[in-house]
């Protein structure tokens, strides 16, 4: 293996702390600096601030040897030969990403500068930051000999953070000169050579010693737009087959097919090309603004942008109508709503369409019932404290009297419920399902209503002789 790194990571959110304990499990000696006191005492505990697949393992593994954590950034700056950033850059007021954090940090990174150091952009960036960050550095006087600018963009999703980390896709380091290119070949070399899975106790995943991660050197400003682009192209896939999924449902068509058919074709890919309530999270929704943003600031049309963001937010009201036509009115109604996380397997609820939609049916008067295998003390935070709003212990115990069941997050566990007990604990069994985890057979089988997108409607009694309806449904429009 090549020689280990001194890293500084500045940030212990999704993208630093993952960074920094995935650098150590590599072979690096890292420091990762936050400025908030309680959150690396929490880490030097030993504990995960955040819940994420391996991490408790790793910081276990790892913390206060290869990994250590400190709130002093002057000293990690300059024990370390490379530092990457990875603080938040949130949406601003106008959509554009607030650079402030990164700004700060890169004054403080100048002030503690004593030797040559590569300063890594790891935070998702618009494209010329690497250029602002050269020149926050110059005007605190560091010379351009002390240090390179690199865009380093991070692609891991959260709840397979980890795993994306030590296994990506591939590794993209932009940059301008041979000695920074050199440092980042280096830092990445266990995962480029294939040396890290070649250890007994490597964390398995896709790369192997013979499929090796791959690693794309380009300009800095080409990375940074490669960062965002992906993201966007993401969403646009997403927001594509919600489309479509509304499309298939005025016509009586299957977008679980649909998406097969169409994801069979390995131009397209099958991957993101599941229909339901839409994205959320932290990355998506402010990366698809923030990327616009880019766009206008060049003059460039890119309005495709915003049209993916108008149908992600009409999905909710999609959703939303879907539950009125199924109960009618709300006002009084108990419905069970499994999930308050953007997403399965993380605890995040930023942007999560799983809260915007339990906001709605407050609102509307409806009594609910939510539960989220991980994310409901964060949830607890933003929801209003309400008395037609409840936490349950589990999927079960939130359905129990329901007028119907609500599936708002794609959590493993709510594909694998227990129907038999479910329609037990339901008053009426009906199930709106925001994820099309089921299919509609399993529903016919255990005789719910359910209603999902992009596919036709099992109606009431499906699962009868009379169910010949279920058959007979796809009629409905045709000429
Ligand atoms: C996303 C990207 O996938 C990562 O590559 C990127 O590094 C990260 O943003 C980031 O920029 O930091 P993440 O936000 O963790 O990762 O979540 P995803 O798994 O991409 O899901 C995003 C949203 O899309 C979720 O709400 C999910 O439910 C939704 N989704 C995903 C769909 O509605 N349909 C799909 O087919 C796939």
């Amino acid at each position: 293996m090549a020689r280990p790194v001194a890293i500084c990571v500045v940030g212990s959110g999704y993208v630093g702390l993952i960074a920094a304990v995935s650098f150590a499990e590599i072979g690096h000696k890292v420091v990762c600096v936050d400025n908030d006191p309680a959150r690396v005492k929490t880490l030097h505990e030993g504990r995960a601030p955040i819940y994420e697949h391996l991490l408790p393992e790793l910081l276990a593994k790892h913390g206060g040897r290869r990994v250590e954590f400190t709130t002093d950034l002057g000293l990690a700056v300059r024990k370390s030969d490379a530092v990457f950033i990875a603080v938040g850059t949130p949406q601003g007021d106008t959509g554009a990403a607030d650079l402030s954090y990164v700004e700060a940090v890169v004054s403080e990174i100048a002030r503690s500068i004593d030797a040559y150091k590569v300063i890594v952009e790891k935070s998702t960036v618009p494209v010329y930051t690497n250029e602002w960050v050269r020149r926050v550095l110059y005007r605190h006087g560091v010379g351009p000999k002390s240090f390179d600018v690199v865009s380093n963009p991070e692609f891991l999703r959260e709840g397979t953070a980890v795993l994306d980390f030590l296994h990506p896709d591939r590794i993209v380091v932009g940059v301008g000169t041979e000695r920074a290119a050199e440092l980042m070949r280096r830092i990445y070399d266990p995962l480029t050579s294939g040396s890290y899975y070649s250890q007994p106790d490597a964390l398995r995943g896709t790369c192997n010693t013979s499929n090796p991660a791959r690693l794309l050197v380009t300009s800095a400003q080409s990375a940074e737009i490669i960062k965002h682009a992906s993201n966007a192209f993401l969403a646009l896939k997403i927001s594509f087959i919600n489309a479509v999924a509304n499309l298939a449902e005025a016509v009586e068509a299957d977008i679980e097919d649909i998406a097969a058919g169409v994801g069979m074709d390995s131009r397209i890919g099958p991957k993101f090309l599941r229909a339901g309530l839409g994205y959320g999270g932290s990355c998506f929704p402010k990366d698809v603004a923030a990327f616009h943003c880019v766009a206008q600031e060049q003059r460039i049309d890119f309005q495709l942008l915003d049209e993916v963001r108008k149908i992600n937010d009409r999905q909710r009201d999609v959703f939303f109508n879907k539950v009125l036509s199924a109960l009618w009115t709300l006002r009084g109604k108990r419905l069970a709503a499994l999930g308050l996380a953007f997403k399965g397997g993380t605890d995040d609820i930023r942007e999560s369409p799983a809260i915007a939609v339990i906001k709605t049916l407050l609102d509307a008067g409806a009594k609910i019932a939510a539960y989220d295998p991980a994310a409901m003390d964060r949830a607890m935070t933003v929801l209003p404290q309400a008395e037609n709003l409840h936490y349950a212990q589990d999927a079960y115990e939130a359905s129990k009297n329901a007028d119907a069941v609500l599936i708002l997050t794609d959590w493993k566990e709510f594909a694998e419920l227990d129907l038999v007990r479910l329609r037990e604990s339901v008053r009426f069994p009906i199930v709106i399902d925001g994820r099309n985890l089921y299919t509609r057979q399993a529903m016919i089988d255990h005789d719910f209503t359910y209603v999902s997108f992009g596919r036709p409607d099992v109606p009431s009694g499906a699962m009868h002789p009379a169910g010949a309806m279920t058959e007979s449904f796809g009629a409905r429009n045709i000429q």
